[in-house]
C-alpha cells in the first residue's frame, strides 16, 4: 500500500487525475471504477480542465460506478447518476452508452447486481478504481460487517452513513437507506485501487485501513491484501497513523519511472 500525505484536497486531486491521465495514456480504452461524495468533486474538476486542453481523452473510456441508491431513479437529483452527470459526465468527452451505473429503480435487484458483474467482466475488469471512504470505513456502500468477498448486491446503510450522507440530500423527505453496491470481491479485483480521503473525519477509519488489522468490521482493510493500492490522505485524515514521517519518506524516494 502506498501511502501520500499531501497538504489539501487540491494537492490530492492533482495527483490523482495524472495517475488517471497516466492509465489512460497507457490504455486509451480503459475500465475505471468511479466514486461519488464529496471527496473525488475537485478529482473531476481537474480531470474536466485536463479534457478541456485535450491533456486526456475519455472518448473510449468504459466506466463503472460504485454505487446507487435503490428508489432513486437517473433523473432525481439525489441519485448518484445525476451526480455523475453533473459533476463529471456532461463535461467531458465520454461515451455516454460506456458509462454504466446500477439501476436504483431495478424490480429484480439480484438480476441488476449479478448483470453488473457480468458487463464488468465482459469489459475485462477494472483497471483502476477510484474510492472515497466512509467515516467507519466502508467502500462503495460496503458497511462494516459486510462479507469481504461479497459481490455486487443490495446493503442497508448504517445510521452513521445515513447521517453522513443527509447533508448531500436536496429531498429531505426521501432518503433511501437501501442502495446497490459493488462488492468488496468486486473491487478487490480492480488491477489498481486509489483511495482518497480528506479531513479529520476520515482519521480514524485510515488508521485502521492502513494499519489496523484486517477485519469486516472496517472493510476498506483488506486493502491491504491488494497488490497495488494508493492511498491519498491530507494531513487531517492522515493525523492518526503511526508512521507518517515513513510515508513521507518514501513517496519522495520514489524513483521517478514509477511516478504517473
Ligand atoms: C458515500 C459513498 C462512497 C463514498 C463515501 C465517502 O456514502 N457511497 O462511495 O466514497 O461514502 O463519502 P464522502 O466522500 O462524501 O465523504
Amino acid at each position: 500500500m502506498e501511502v501520500v500525505i499531501v497538504q489539501n484536497s487540491e494537492q490530492g486531486s492533482e495527483i490523482a487525475a495524472n495517475i488517471i491521465k497516466s492509465q489512460l495514456t497507457k490504455k486509451s480504452r480503459s475500465v475505471l471504477g468511479l466514486a461519488t461524495g464529496q471527496t473525488p468533486l475537485l478529482l473531476y474538476k481537474r480531470l474536466i480542465e485536463m479534457n478541456k486542453s485535450d491533456e486526456v481523452n475519455f472518448s473510449k473510456v468504459t466506466t463503472f460506478n460504485l454505487d446507487e441508491y435503490l428508489g432513486l431513479s437517473a433523473s432525481n437529483e439525489d441519485s448518484y447518476a445525476y451526480y455523475m452527470r453533473e459533476n463529471f459526465f456532461k463535461s467531458v468527452n465520454i461515451d455516454l452508452d460506456q458509462a454504466f451505473l446500477l439501476d436504483g429503480m431495478t424490480t429484480d435487484v439480484e438480476r441488476e447486481c449479478n448483470e453488473y458483474e457480468y458487463k464488468i467482466k465482459k469489459c475485462g475488469g477494472i483497471d483502476l478504481q477510484v474510492l472515497g471512504l466512509g467515516r467507519e470505513g466502508h467502500i462503495g456502500f460496503n458497511e462494516p460487517t459486510s462479507s469481504l468477498t461479497s459481490r455486487t448486491r443490495l446493503k442497508t446503510l448504517t445510521p452513521q452513513t445515513m447521517e453522513d450522507n443527509k447533508i448531500y440530500f436536496k429531498d429531505a423527505t426521501h432518503r433511501p437507506f437501501h442502495v446497490l453496491t459493488m462488492g468488496i470481491g468486486t473491487i478487490m479485483e480492480s488491477q489498481h485501487i486509489l483511495l482518497m480521503a480528506y479531513g479529520e473525519a476520515k482519521a480514524q477509519a485510515i488508521v485502521e485501513t492502513v494499519e489496523g488489522p484486517i477485519t469486516a468490521m472496517v472493510p476498506a482493510s483488506i486493502l491491504q491484501m491488494h497488490n497495488k493500492v494508493t492511498v491519498i490522505v491530507d494531513e487531517a485524515a492522515a493525523a492518526k497513523l503511526s508512521k507518517i514521517d515513513y510515508y513521507k519518506w518514501v513517496y519522495e524516494n520514489k524513483p521517478h519511472w514509477q511516478r504517473p
